[in-house]
């Protein structure tokens, strides 16, 4: 098929050029229609065609909102965004690792800032009809900015109106210190300003944070619990992991590594993270990320507590049929498995190992 040869000839170029060439692309609407099943369901009172999204920083500058439907996917997080322009990092930044599926990337949040992206957003939506598709939009701050907090409340204002929901980025390991702000003080002090700034605005999309895969339980559970007493809405699990278990010759490049590698340290942050949430008796929603790339993984990330699922990597390796193999698949194991209902399953595997078997074996034989 062409797309394997176009998919072929990029993976020779610098991973940059390519994923910039491959925005183009899509901006300027040169992509087949792939046409998907639709998975309706409604999670934080919106309503999506699907439960599979593009996570961030496929789209960090929203330049493709009008065009990345058409691969089928059922939202868009577009980010991260910060309150100024941003070059990000010296290049060569991002990184392939195809023996192992992965991506290591240390970009640091290179993005056009509040408010070219925020009028880029406002002219779509102001000339185009409400498509399908929602919309996430992911924030955070500048690197040198004297107030991290402040940039995080100053995005929430001005982006409130035009997102579906929002996405406090807390764990992107490519700014410094910026995974500081999930120790308990300073995770207080950050979600208090936020439900200010949430109380003060008319209306405000549910908001999310997203966290790390690289935390001790201790750590999560605090988290877990500051976000339910505050009354958020959800988690995002997970950004890219700091650890490595690649064999590829990139491995010892500094940055986040994304992929397959990611799957199990993600799933299984995903698992506890369920857990405590159950024990605080909170259905708060959680958003799954972390090396799915088929509808096996899509469906244990289900089974292990996800009400959504966001791909990145998967898309890079998979090519433009991803979401449709997925939702394919995902159909298949729910006549395989007679769910009615994915709420039905979600959360049912208390272990990946569990989940795992689930896949093999069937949900109604013995696991
Ligand atoms: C090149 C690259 C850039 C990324 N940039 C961001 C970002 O700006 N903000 C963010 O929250 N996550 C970012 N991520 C993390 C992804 O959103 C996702 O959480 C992670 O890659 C795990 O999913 P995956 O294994 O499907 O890629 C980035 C990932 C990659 C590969």
């Amino acid at each position: 098929m062409y797309w394997r040869f176009f998919y072929k000839v990029l993976s020779l170029i610098d991973p940059e050029t390519a994923h910039n060439f491959i925005i183009k692309i899509i901006k300027n609407g040169f992509l087949p229609k792939i046409k998907t099943k639709s998975i309706p369901l409604t999670v934080m009172d919106i309503k999506f065609q699907n439960p599979v999204g593009l996570a961030a920083g496929f789209d960090k500058n929203a330049e493709t909102i009008n065009q990345i439907h058409k691969l089928g996917f059922g939202f868009l997080e577009v980010g991260t965004i910060t309150v100024f322009p941003q070059e990000g990092n010296p290049k060569p930044r991002i990184f392939r690792l195809p023996e192992d599926k992965a991506i290591i990337n240390r970009n640091g949040f290179n993005n056009d800032g509040l408010t070219l992206i925020k009028n880029r957003i406002k002219d779509f939506q102001k000339n185009n009809k409400p498509s399908n598709i929602k919309l996430g939009i992911n924030i955070g701050p500048n690197k040198d900015t004297s107030d991290r907090i402040k940039d995080y409340t100053k995005l929430i204002h001005a982006f409130a109106k035009y997102a579906d929901y929002l996405v406090i980025n807390i764990s992107s390991p490519n700014t410094p210190n910026l995974r500081k702000l999930h120790s308990d003080k300073n995770f207080k002090s950050l979600i208090t300003s936020i439900k200010k700034e949430i109380i003060q605005l008319n209306n405000c999309p549910p908001i999310l944070i997203k966290i790390s895969p690289d935390l001790s339980n201790t750590e999560l559970k605090k988290i877990i619990k500051e976000t339910v007493n505050h009354k958020l809405d959800g988690l995002i699990i997970s950004n890219t992991t700091i650890k490595r278990n690649v064999k590829s010759k990139y491995k010892e490049e500094t940055g986040g590594l994304s992929g397959e590698p990611l799957f199990e340290e993600s799933t299984k942050v995903l698992i506890m993270a369920r857990k405590i949430l159950n024990d605080f008796d909170s259905r708060i929603s959680i958003i799954a990320t972390g090396g799915v790339c088929d509808g096996k993984s899509a469906y244990i990330k289900i089974l292990c507590g996800a009400d959504l699922i966001q791909l990145y990597t998967g898309m890079v390796y998979e090519g433009p049929f991803v979401v449709k193999n997925i939702l394919d698949q995902l159909d298949r194991f729910k006549k395989r498995d007679n769910i009615k209902n994915w709420e039905d399953v979600r959360g049912r595997a208390k272990s990946l190992d569990e989940a795992n078997k689930i896949v093999e074996n069937g949900l109604n034989k013995k696991t």
